[in-house]
């Protein structure tokens, strides 16, 4: 019978299964409501691995962290690359990335890490920050001439800052030579419709990723077209300042492709995807907390302070010119703490690795369980990021968190006396870790030192709570607040 309704026995030497109340759809449901509870509950119930149906695959949840390194560091019957150039290929449209499918031979591996780390990364930093200037200071969004309170959504706030400096970065400018008015507000408009439609495609994604087609959503679908369009080589050739980053995947698209150039457009799109979707939302919850905290606020604002202080740069709104270098940026630790312990509180990114073959999985306490090829083996960070073991009081924002008795970036925490390798995972791990993380990182304390130095922020409403964590996203990495809180800010009279 089990044969026949596709349900698992499980055999021995193999992890406890749960293969839920419905066919195919196993313990999805239940899973998605809140995964934290569920995978909680079960740990109690079955210990540090269990499997569960969900969606027809058989995932096996691993919940002791220090068994981590064993899924991490990567042998050789596990995979990950067929998740991620799937995932890729069916939300965005692209032909398969995958070298072995046959239509490119790039590494992409090797193009993110070559053009977001290392040498590039300075470059990345120093064009953000002239953008967010220019984004905050001179574009008229903020009417940045008068020192009138002005109110908006936090949310709305950061999307529209960090988008639109975001997208210069790594997409360039239209404008070459020509700075007319005219040319300045199409650019404008060229990022706002940009935005619009990346807010559309972005409402649908965990859909495409459960595997409904795109097709069904009509304007979701037409919402990344029209972003495709946008990314075409010809009209991306026009424009300046480019990064390192899409050039390159530009130049390998046409050399080592057989893509045809809607397709090339289409992985442009995956890229402006993974540079924002995540950023945006992590960037919102860093400022939420930090203004509800008169703490954080004022550590923040110190150490803001002292860095253009110390590097004798007079802060001066009509000429917008701050330059925070990266050795700068990685002398900050209370803005580190305070986007840490933000994203401890909104990320939920599952890490995942399918199994190539089948084969025994050691666990720290010695145990080892059977594995079978094609199954799905999972971590769950936020499974350590609430472990109150861990962080004591876990549902509770404390902005020096990660931030040791001299001040510096604290690294030691514990579980049961045990010093702890995984304790922090918003970026994922080993060889999936998020290859932009530097300058996401970067990109966040360049946006709250700029408005820390410009600008008074307060709520307005001081008690306000924090809004509940939407779901609905909740494995694909930072999740949306389910509505927006309102804030005020001013220019500070220098
Ligand atoms: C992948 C998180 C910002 C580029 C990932 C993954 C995570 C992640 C968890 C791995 C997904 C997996 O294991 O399946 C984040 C967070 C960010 C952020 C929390 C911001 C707070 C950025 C930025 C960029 C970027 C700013 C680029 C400019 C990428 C790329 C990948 C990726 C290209 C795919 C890597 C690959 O498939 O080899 N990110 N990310 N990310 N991220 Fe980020």
């Amino acid at each position: 019978l089990w044969l026949i309704t596709g349900i698992r026995r499980r055999q021995p030497g193999e992890p406890p299964v749960e293969n839920g109340w419905i066919p195919y759809l196993g313990c999805a449901l239940q899973f998605g409501a809140n995964p934290l509870e569920f995978l909680r509950s079960r740990q109690k119930k079955y210990g540090h691995i269990f499997t569960c149906k969900i969606a027809g695959q058989y995932v096996h949840f691993l919940c002791d962290p220090f068994s981590y390194h064993a899924v991490i560091r990567q042998g050789r019957h596990l995979d990950w690359k067929k998740f991620h150039f799937d995932a890729s290929a069916k939300a965005f449209g692209h032909e398969s990335m995958d070298p072995s499918h046959g239509y490119t031979t790039e590494n992409l591996h090797q193009t993110f890490l070559k053009t977001l780390q290392g040498d590039a990364l300075s470059s990345l930093i120093d064009t953000m920050m002239e953008n967010l200037q220019s984004t905050m200071l001179q574009s008229g969004m903020l009417k940045a001439e008068t020192s009138k309170w002005q109110s908006d959504g936090i949310f709305a706030f950061c999307y529209k800052i960090m988008f639109e400096a975001g997208y210069l970065t790594l997409f360039g400018k239209e404008l070459d030579g020509d700075q007319s008015i005219a040319r300045q507000q199409a650019q404008k408009a060229l990022v706002l419709n940009a935005l619009e439609n990346f807010k559309e495609f972005d409402k649908i994604f965990p859909a495409l990723i459960a595997g409904l087609p795109i097709h069904v959503f009509k304007s979701a679908y037409s919402a990344r077209e029209n972003l495709a369009k946008t990314m075409l080589h010809e009209n991306l050739s026009k424009r300046t300042n480019v990064s390192d980053l899409v050039s390159l995947r530009m130049l390998l698209n046409d050399t080592l492709s057989t893509f045809n150039e809607l397709s090339k457009a289409r992985t442009h799109v995956a890229i402006l995807w993974a540079s924002q979707a995540n950023t945006l939302p992590a960037t919102f919850w860093t400022l939420f907390y930090m203004i509800r905290c008169p703490a954080a606020m004022k550590a923040a604002s110190e150490e803001v302070r002292q860095m253009f202080e110390s590097s004798y740069q007079k802060v001066d709104p009509t000429n917008s010119r701050l330059v925070l270098t990266r050795e700068q940026l990685d002398n900050m630790p209370v803005l580190d703490s305070v986007i840490k312990e933000a994203m401890r509180l909104s990320s939920a990114s599952l890490n995942v690795r399918m199994a190539k073959s089948d084969f025994l999985l050691h666990l720290d306490n010695k145990e080892s369980y059977h594995i079978r090829k094609d199954d799905v083996i999972a971590l769950y960070p936020p499974m350590i990021h609430f472990d109150p073991e861990i962080y004591d009081d876990p549902l509770t924002y404390k902005y020096d968190r990660y931030l040791d008795e001299n001040g510096q970036e604290k690294t030691s925490f514990y579980r049961n006396g045990r010093k702890l390798r995984y304790y922090y995972m918003p970026f994922g791990s080993g060889v999936t870790k998020c290859p932009g993380r530097f300058f996401a990182v970067h990109e966040i304390k360049q946006f709250l030192s700029l408005l820390l130095a410009y600008f008074e922020m307060e709520l307005l409403d001081s008690d306000v709570k924090e809004p509940p964590l939407d779901q609905s996203r909740a494995g694909l990495g930072v999740l949306q607040p389910t509505y927006d809180v309102d804030f005020r800010y001013r220019l500070k009279s220098h």
